[in-house]
């Protein structure tokens, strides 16, 4: 082995290694330095199994709510419920429908009525098992809930796991577009265990690891490195080379969070790939044919493709984003989605409404190279139309072959 693929394999693991009575394996910690708000993320096959006892300890609660949605309730609920019940936690499930038509103003209600009902008290934790949908949702409900209500992440998918559930951004839909009613509203833990991804699908598995990718694209490029290499056992195989980019992703996101919670500078970095990302997944609808994540794959890559054409960005990193992401089987154009009627202004009308728009100008995430990300106040709606309609209608840039994409079902 050379000395680079060595360094490769080895990338130094993130957090620390603890050893939790009653879990076979040790769980790497991961910490979010928040002062107050401080927290730890959890990372570890079978730490579900730990979940009442890290709350009771940290919280004191005897008494929680449990929301999660009816596809993860059928997997995964009875271990949550059992893990309470160990630890002497009284508790009640509320169940949603699954899918991201849940983020709505309309399941808010309705799930704010049963929490009140529940009789759920501020020091009892709102416990979100399941994906973003359910950590966004029952995070923004607990955030308003007798005005701030316990929290806790139990993440089910690899993007949940990996970056919805840290850092504290809870919120709905509109029609107007994502998540643009929301709050900040810390976790009190984060408990990711890895072993719950055995049971999602593999097209949701992929989706999660365009927001990995993402932390390499941004700050990370030895970390692009090690996927480029181990981006494939991540994919396939429980353990390891998985447990290590998850951990590895969650210290990324608590440096960046912690430097800047409420998003007032570095923290848009986050949001590499989103503002164009969030933009398809408005005008898709939110039915299931582009999942968040592939919206954020296709972002990415016409992040990086506005990058070259501004004369910021080597081409080759380009051509490499698209290779890793198309490799690992995520859309890397809009046309990869298949039934959507794009068109230039239906995308640009989503695109005015991003949440880090200034006086009315968009701010976007683009890049000097793989790992060199930053912040543009500078782009101007016309540079940005003219991309769009250049990619919708395949028009590729002369000197920037990226990587003929591998063309998947998002159906
Ligand atoms: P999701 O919550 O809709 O979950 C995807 C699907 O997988 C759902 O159908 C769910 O029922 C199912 N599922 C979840 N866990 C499962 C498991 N272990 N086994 C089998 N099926 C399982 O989607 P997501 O991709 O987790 O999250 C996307 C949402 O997250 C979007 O709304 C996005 O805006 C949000 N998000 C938020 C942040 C943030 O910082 N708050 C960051 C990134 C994304
Ligand atoms: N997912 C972007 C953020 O948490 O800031």
């Amino acid at each position: 082995m050379t000395a680079a693929a060595s360094a490769i394999a080895s990338l130094p693991p993130a957090g620390d290694l603890v050893t939790i009575p009653g879990i076979a394996a040790p769980v790497r910690r991961v910490h979010v330095p928040l002062g107050d708000r401080a927290y730890d993320i959890m990372v570890g096959g079978g730490v579900l199994a730990a979940t009442g006892r890290l709350v009771r300890d940290l919280t004191g609660a005897r008494r929680a709510a449990v929301v999660t949605d009816e596809t993860v309730a059928t997997h995964h609920l009875a271990r949550l419920r059992a893990a309470l019940d160990d630890a002497g936690i009284d508790h009640q499930a509320i169940i949603l429908p699954p899918g991201e038509g849940t983020k709505r103003f309309g399941e808010l209600e309705r799930l704010l009525d049963r929490l009140l009902a529940s009789g759920i008290e501020r020091g009892q934790p709102v416990i979100a098992l399941g994906g973003g949908v359910v950590g966004d949702l029952s995070g923004f409900a607990a955030a308003v809930l007798r005005r701030g209500t316990c929290f806790v992440q139990v993440p089910t998918t690899l993007l949940a796991q990996v970056d919805s559930s840290v850092g504290g951004k809870t919120g709905i839909n509109t029609p107007h577009g994502k998540n643009l009613i929301g709050a900040f509203h810390q976790p009190a833990v984060v408990i990711a265990d890895t072993d719950l991804l055995s049971t999602l699908p593999a097209r949701e598995l992929r989706a999660g690891y365009a927001e990995v990718v993402k932390y390499g694209a941004i700050d990370d490029a030895p970390f692009f490195d090690w996927l480029e290499t181990r981006g494939t056992e991540v994919l396939s195989t429980a353990g390891g080379a998985r447990d290590q980019a998850v951990a590895r992703s969650c210290a990324a996101k608590a440096r960046i969070v912690a430097a800047d919670e409420t998003e007032t500078g570095q923290r848009a970095l986050l949001n590499l790939g989103h503002t164009f990302g969030h933009a398809f997944e408005a005008v898709a609808g939110y039915d299931g044919r582009l999942l968040h994540g592939e919206a954020v794959a296709i972002g990415m890559v016409l992040a990086f493709r506005l990058s070259v054409r501004r004369g910021l960005c080597p081409a080759a990193d380009l051509a490499r984003l698209t290779r890793h992401l198309a490799a690992a089987g995520l859309p890397v154009r809009p046309q990869d989605a298949a039934g959507v009627n794009w068109t230039v202004d239906g995308l640009m009308a989503p695109i005015a409404q991003d949440k880090k728009a200034r006086e009315g100008r968009v701010r976007y995430i683009l890049a000097r190279g793989i790992g060199r990300s930053f912040i543009a106040d500078d782009v101007a709606p016309a540079e940005v139309a003219t991309l769009i309609g250049d990619v919708l209608a395949g028009r590729t840039d002369a000197d920037t072959s990226d990587a003929s994409p591998q063309i998947v079902s998002a159906g």
